[in-house]
Order: structure tokens, then sequence, then C-alpha cells
């Protein structure tokens, strides 16, 4: 699993040392992380088009018992990480870039960062056709960004790079795009946006098969972070109600990492959907330098690293998102606002009928946003 792109050897002479070495690199406390998590997840696909499901058995996702909001305190200091191997993506170039993408606006509102797996052409047209489509909001800015990995398969390479020369949103790291790999494709999107897009206010993130409804966003979710910091707000999975997979799977956890431990002892995110304020991106970027790799993306960037940082307020939005397909289909096509801002829509065809039903639902919202054609 470990993917060694390069070791920094952190066994400097103390903590004074790490800090004046890695301070064009960050500015934050260094608190040890030793320990290793993982998450469950409630269904992935990726590249090869395989779909991997979990069972999210004792995990409560109600979370009735746990405050809505929850602040990380700041970390402090401690004794630096030993040894450790680092993401790939820290320092190698990117296969396909497009460095101008947010220079256009000298503010936007809001980035869609995309997790997408190579092969997935056609959900990223469907995404480019409905709630990505840049050419149907007017009154706002924002970017839709698909960060995927390398692929053996030449004919697809060859595809992708067409495809980045027709729209110009597809960002290529140097990793395999695999499940175990996911981690890097979110270190990169924080590098990426720490790079070329920081003058955004709001980090979306999302799988490529969900729906957005941005009038809820815009409406919603983005007055609330106009002057937010440090926030965070997703599908909370509250510190330690998560338990950690010891049996024999594709999933297992290895009895040394979270040693004696069965509930991850960090909050973090289910990663399908995520909002993120942008101030803290760059944080979190700098933090995966002194965050141990660990293949469980949404432990990792949502759960560690905003833990290593500090300081970081996570609302949970559960009750706003549905991973049931058909729940959220019923729902936009209702007679009645729909609450969801994303649903799950990976049948053929969900991801327009979806769209096509808030744009009437929401015509009010619409009307401020989209343009007249759509309407
Ligand atoms: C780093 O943080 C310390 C303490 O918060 C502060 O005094 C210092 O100015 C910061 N340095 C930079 C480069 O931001
Ligand atoms: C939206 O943009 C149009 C021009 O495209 C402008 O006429 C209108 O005033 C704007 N509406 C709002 C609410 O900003
Ligand atoms: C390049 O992409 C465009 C737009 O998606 C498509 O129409 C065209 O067939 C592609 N060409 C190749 C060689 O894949
Ligand atoms: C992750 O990517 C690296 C670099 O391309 C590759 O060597 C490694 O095999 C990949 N890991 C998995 C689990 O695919
Ligand atoms: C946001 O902050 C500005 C200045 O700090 C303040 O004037 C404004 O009322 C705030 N808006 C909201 C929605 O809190
Ligand atoms: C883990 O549990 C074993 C046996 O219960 C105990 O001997 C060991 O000290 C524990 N290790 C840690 C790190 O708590
Ligand atoms: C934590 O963040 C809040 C803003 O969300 C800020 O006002 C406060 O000073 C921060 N505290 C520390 C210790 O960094
Ligand atoms: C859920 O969405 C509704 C409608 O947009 C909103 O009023 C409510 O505050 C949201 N709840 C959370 C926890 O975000
Ligand atoms: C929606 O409204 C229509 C007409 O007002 C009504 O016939 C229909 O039964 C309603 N559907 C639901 C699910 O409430």
């Amino acid at each position: 699993m470990a993917v060694i792109g390069r070791r920094l050897l952190l066994s400097l002479c103390g903590l004074t040392a790490l800090v004046v070495m890695l301070d064009h690199i960050v500015n934050m406390s260094v608190v040890e992380t030793s320990k290793l998590i993982t998450s469950h997840r409630e269904w992935r696909d990726y590249g090869d088009g395989s779909r991997y499901s979990v069972q999210l058995s004792a995990v409560t996702t109600s979370s009735s018992s746990a405050k809505p909001s929850t602040t990380i305190p700041t970390a402090v200091t401690q004794k630096p990480v030993k040894k450790t191997s680092y993401p790939l993506t820290l320092t190698s170039p990117y296969l396909i870039n497009n460095p101008s993408m947010c220079k256009s606006d000298s503010k936007l509102n809001f980035v869609f960062i995309v997790h997408t797996s190579t092969d997935h052409f056609n959900r990223r047209n469907a995404i480019r056709q409905t709630w990505g489509n840049i050419r149907a909001l007017r009154n706002l800015s924002f970017r839709v960004v698909f960060f995927l990995g390398l692929t053996k398969n030449k004919k697809i390479q060859t595809m992708l790079e067409n495809e980045s020369t027709v729209y110009g949103d597809i960002i290529q790291g140097q990793f395999m795009d695999s499940y175990h790999n996911l981690t890097h494709k979110g270190v990169l999107t924080y590098r990426w946006i720490s790079e070329f897009c920081s003058n955004t206010e709001l980090v979306v993130k999302v799988d490529d098969d969900m729906f957005v409804n941005i009038f809820n966003l815009v409406d919603h979710y983005l007055p609330i972070y106009r002057n937010a910091s440090r926030k965070i707000m997703c599908h909370l999975r509250p510190q330690g109600t998560s338990p950690i997979m010891r049996e024999k799977s594709k999933w297992q956890v290895h009895v040394d990492q979270f040693k004696n431990i069965t509930h991850y002892p960090v909050p973090y995110c289910n990663g399908y959907f995520v909002l993120i304020s942008s101030d803290i991106i760059r944080q979190l970027y700098r933090a995966s330098y002194l965050t141990p790799f660990f293949w469980v993306d949404d432990v990792y960037l949502y759960g560690l690293l905003p833990q290593k940082i500090g300081n970081v307020t996570f609302t949970s939005i559960t009750v706003n998102l549905t991973l049931h397909q058909e729940t959220g289909m019923k729902c936009y096509t209702g007679n009645t606002t729909c609450k969801y801002l994303a649903s799950y829509a990976e049948k053929q065809g969900y991801m327009e009928s979806m769209w096509f039903a808030a744009l009437r639902m929401f015509k009010n919202i619409a009307e401020k946003i989209v343009v007249k054609e759509l309407l």
C-alpha cells in the first residue's frame, strides 16, 4: 500500500529544527500522529468500473447523542513524526493541468473539486451538462474541476488529453488511479487549490456520481460560508462512533494502526460531499507533509488533516444529504420544496432528471442565477 515518493527524515534535532525546516511549508503546531484510522464508506467505484460497497453495520449515522457541531482544539505541540511515508502528490508534476482555470475571475464563489476516475467520461459530461454547467449560471462565479490519477490504458489517456483540450477542467496527478490511492487524489486537490485556485470563498468536494442542488447551495450554504472560517460541513462521523474494521477484507485496518482502539478517535467526514472554507485548504495541504500517508481518504483528508491543523469546526449536514437516489429523485420531483443539498445519482439519466426537476422546483432562485434559455 505504501507509496513512498519522498521520505522526509524528520528525525532532526528536535522540534525546533523541524519547525525551522518546515517554516516555508507550514506554520502550525506539530503533533504526533502515530495512530492511523480508517473509515467505512457506503459505496465506492473507480477506474476499472468495479464497484465496492461496505456495510455500515454498527455505525450510527443519526448520532443523536452527538453534538451537531464539533470544534477540534488547536493541536498541542508534541514530538515530531519520526519516520513515515509521504504522499507522492506532494511534489510530483501534474500530468494534465490548466493553471489558469481560476485566474480569469478575481473572486470565485465556489469551486467544485470532483473526485473522478479516468474512464468516467459519461459522468463528467453529465455534470458539465447539468449542475456543473458554468455557461448555464450567471451572477455566480464558480469552477468545476475534475481530479484523477494515471491510467495504464493508452487509449483512455489519449481521450483524457483530448477531453482536457476541449474542456480544460481536468487535473491529472502522478499516481495510479485506484481505490487505495484515493488519498493521493485528495491531497492533490488541496495542493491544486492552494497553487492555482485560492481565490474562492468555498470549496465543495464531491464525487462524480453525486447530484448537487446548486440552488440550496447558493441560497442556504453560500451565505454561511461568506463569513465563515475554519469550517467543514459534511456527513459527519462523530469522534468515537465509527468502528475500525479489523476483519480480513479489502478494508481491513492493520492491527498496528490504531492499536487497541475499536473506534476512530477523531471526527471525520464521509467524503461523498464536503463543504470546506477555503481559508484552511493551504494548511490542510501543508499538513499532509506532516501526516503519515494512510490509504483511507475520508479519514485522512477530512479527519487527520483537520485534526493536525486544529481549530476546525465540523457541522453535520447529514439530514440534507441522501445516498439513496430514489429518495433524492422523489424529493426533487415532489410537490413541496426539497431540502437535499446533494443526492447520489449514479443511475443513467438521474443526474439530468434531478437537474431539470430542481430547476422547476427552485424556480425563484433559478430566475436569479440561471440563463433565460433554461427557464
Ligand atoms: C507563525 O505563527 C506564529 C505564532 O502564531 C506567528 O507569531 C508567526 O508570525 C507566524 N509566522 C508566519 C510566517 O505566519
Ligand atoms: C444577474 O445578471 C444579469 C446580467 O446577466 C443582471 O442584469 C442582473 O441584475 C443580475 N441579477 C442579480 C440578482 O445580480
Ligand atoms: C475529443 O473530445 C471531443 C469532445 O468530447 C469529442 O467530440 C471528440 O470525438 C474527441 N476526439 C477524440 C480523438 O477522442
Ligand atoms: C498508487 O500509485 C502508485 C504510483 O503510481 C503506484 O505505484 C501504486 O501501485 C498505487 N497503489 C495502488 C494500491 O494502486
Ligand atoms: C460578514 O462580515 C461582515 C464584516 O465582518 C459583516 O459586515 C456582515 O454583516 C457579515 N455577514 C454575515 C451574513 O454575517
Ligand atoms: C494493548 O492491549 C494490550 C493487551 O490488552 C496491552 O498489553 C498493551 O499495553 C496495549 N497497548 C496500548 C498501546 O495501549
Ligand atoms: C479558532 O478559529 C476562530 C475562527 O473560527 C478564531 O477566532 C480563533 O482565534 C481561533 N483560535 C485559535 C486558538 O487559533
Ligand atoms: C437543511 O436544509 C434546510 C433547507 O435549505 C435548511 O433550512 C437547514 O438549516 C439545513 N440543515 C442543516 C443541518 O444544514
Ligand atoms: C402533487 O400535486 C398534485 C396537484 O396539485 C396532486 O394531484 C398530487 O397528488 C400531488 N402529489 C403528491 C405526491 O403530493
